[in-house]
């Protein structure tokens, strides 16, 4: 049966012959992400949305005929990476079918690329040797105007003598600016010193979410948006990392208005503002340059579909805690000393520029976000011994406990909750606890966090951001402010870990 159908298939259309997209996963899916957002997080270029794939295809085939490498900028972000060249693996009818399906996937929208073009292309650039630098490409091919990142911007100079942020509204502004560059950027302001500018624009949110801001300045400044602050930086310093912010706010999709304050007392000057949320993968500058970070994330997550181990320390649990990062953007950090599960979150799973060298210094956050706190102390009996962990072909794991004659099983893995429709679907995690050998059953505490609620003997809620949803009989029971489960030898026990969206 399947050998047939594998021959039909074979016999309909020969195997090169342009399904753009197995090609896509072949050749380019392992640096650019099957989603074209950039492999591991971010770390690789994005084809998604990338103007070097748009406009001028010969740009996106000389990159594949030759590679790239050096600085290239792409969405506000410069990498400095090598892609390595392809054009004598790929013939040019596949590189047509690849750039063509890179050019209308994604949201990205541009004509077809032929194989003749290619073809016409690595005749044209035959004598090259080497990979390409973006300024060499950008030369022969440049890019048209990209989108600002703010619409929109109008920006206005104060004077003054400030150590602190001033109230603006106050002051007397001069002239109003556009910026069409939507940048923001106090290049153009005119002076050096004793100076303030506010700038006001448009801000699109890709997508519905929670967005970070990270601010730098020289001297201080902070962001607002829809007259809210989110992040500031005041009084008087340098602009070198050691007093850059970060601040989150939820924002629907759309526009959301930007407003951006800024004052120089003496000595150096400047201002740096980037984002990053759904749909932003990796930080976005919206100021001419950068603010500065410690080393760059390395962002760990899970690889082929497959969840990947985390064994470091992860703050807010305890120092031997184990992480695991499942597929479909859902985390669980388990704490051997506790004994339990203790952190959840969603999105990213964790940075690990930290502890890449070396164990690093200090505690290295989640890196995603919803993280929900289920305990914090010890859910077994004292007696109870940690036993380590298997992880199953899929790599996840099934933490191990025993407690006298009885073993306790603890599984995780990624569910699908039942809401089918990907855009609404809710991240969750599913639980099984099963207990076996001889005793009297055990208590095992589900959270120690006041405000969770037992519903209907069937469901735990975590201030409504979050439930647990329990499948068959399962004994809950909610007493002294906790919640614990009752379980028996022989007793197996399911339960689905949910974020409310
Ligand atoms: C081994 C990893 C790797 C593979 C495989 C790879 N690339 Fe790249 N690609 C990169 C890197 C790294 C850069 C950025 C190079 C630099 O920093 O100068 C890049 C840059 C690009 C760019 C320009 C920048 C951007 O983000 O738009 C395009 C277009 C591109 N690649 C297309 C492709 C296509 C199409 C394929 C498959 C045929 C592919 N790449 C395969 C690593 C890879």
């Amino acid at each position: 049966m399947l050998r047939t159908a594998l021959l039909a298939s074979l016999c309909a259309v020969p195997l090169h012959a342009q399904d753009g997209g197995q090609l896509y996963t072949l050749y380019c899916s392992a640096c650019h992400g099957a989603d074209g957002k950039g492999a591991t997080g971010g770390q690789f270029p994005p084809l998604a949305g990338s103007p070097w794939v748009l406009g001028d295809a010969a740009r996106a085939v000389k990159v594949v005929l030759h590679g790239l490498h050096g600085e290239v900028e792409v969405d506000g972000r410069t990498f400095n990476l090598e892609m390595p060249p392809q054009g004598a693996i790929l013939p040019d009818d596949q590189i047509a079918a690849i750039l063509t399906h890179a050019r209308s996937s994604w949201g990205n929208k541009a004509e077809p690329v032929s194989a003749d073009f290619v073809k016409a292309t690595r005749a044209a650039s035959a004598d090259r040797k080497g990979p390409w630098t973006a300024a060499e490409l950008l030369k022969l091919h440049p890019l048209p105007a990209s989108t600002p990142p703010i619409a929109n911007l109008l920006s206005q100079v104060y004077q003054g003598e400030w150590q602190r942020l001033p109230d603006f509204s106050t002051l007397k502004p001069g002239n109003i600016e556009e910026e069409h560059d939507g940048k923001i950027s106090i290049a153009k302001a005119g002076f050096t010193e004793l100076f303030g500018m506010v700038w006001q624009g448009d801000l699109t949110a890709p997508e519905a979410g929670e967005f970070r801001f990270r601010l730098d300045a020289d001297d201080g400044a902070r962001v607002l948006l829809d007259d809210k602050e989110v992040v500031k930086v005041d009084g008087i310093g340098p602009m070198d990392g050691s007093r850059a912010k970060e601040g989150k706010i939820k924002l629907t999709a759309g526009a959301h208005k930007l407003r951006v304050e800024y004052f120089e007392y003496k000595g150096q000057e400047g201002i740096a503002l980037s984002w990053r949320g759904p749909g932003i993968p990796s930080w976005r500058n919206l100021s001419d340059k950068p603010p500065k970070t410690g080393p760059d994330p390395i962002v760990i997550g899970p690889q082929n579909g497959r969840a990947v181990v985390y064994r470091n320390f992860i703050a807010s649990t305890t120092p031997r805690a184990i992480g695991i990062g499942f597929p479909g953007g859902v985390n669980l950090a388990y704490s051997a000393d506790n004994l339990a599960p203790e952190l959840i979150w969603t999105g990213a799973f964790m940075d690990g520029s930290r502890h890449w060298v070396e164990r690093g210094q200090g505690n290295q956050p989640p890196a995603g976000e919803s993280i929900v706190k289920l305990s914090g102390t010890p859910i077994l009996p004292k007696e109870a011994r940690f036993r380590g962990y298997k992880l199953d072909p899929a790599g996840n794991p099934t933490f191990a406990v025993q407690i006298g004659g009885l073993t306790l099983q603890d599984s995780w893995k990624p569910t699908d909750a039942p809401d089918e429709n990907a855009a609404t679907r809710q991240p969750a995690l599913q639980r099984r606890v099963s207990l076996k050998g001889s005793g009297s059953g055990l208590e095992l505490l589900i959270s120690d966090q006041s405000e969770s609620k037992v519903f209907d003997d069937q469901e735990v809620s975590f201030a409504d951001r979050f439930f647990i949803h329990t499948e068959g009989v399962v004994n809950l029971i909610n007493r002294g402010g906790k919640t614990y489960l009752k379980l028996l030898p022989g007793e197996t026990a399911t339960f689905d870990y949910r974020w409310n969206r």
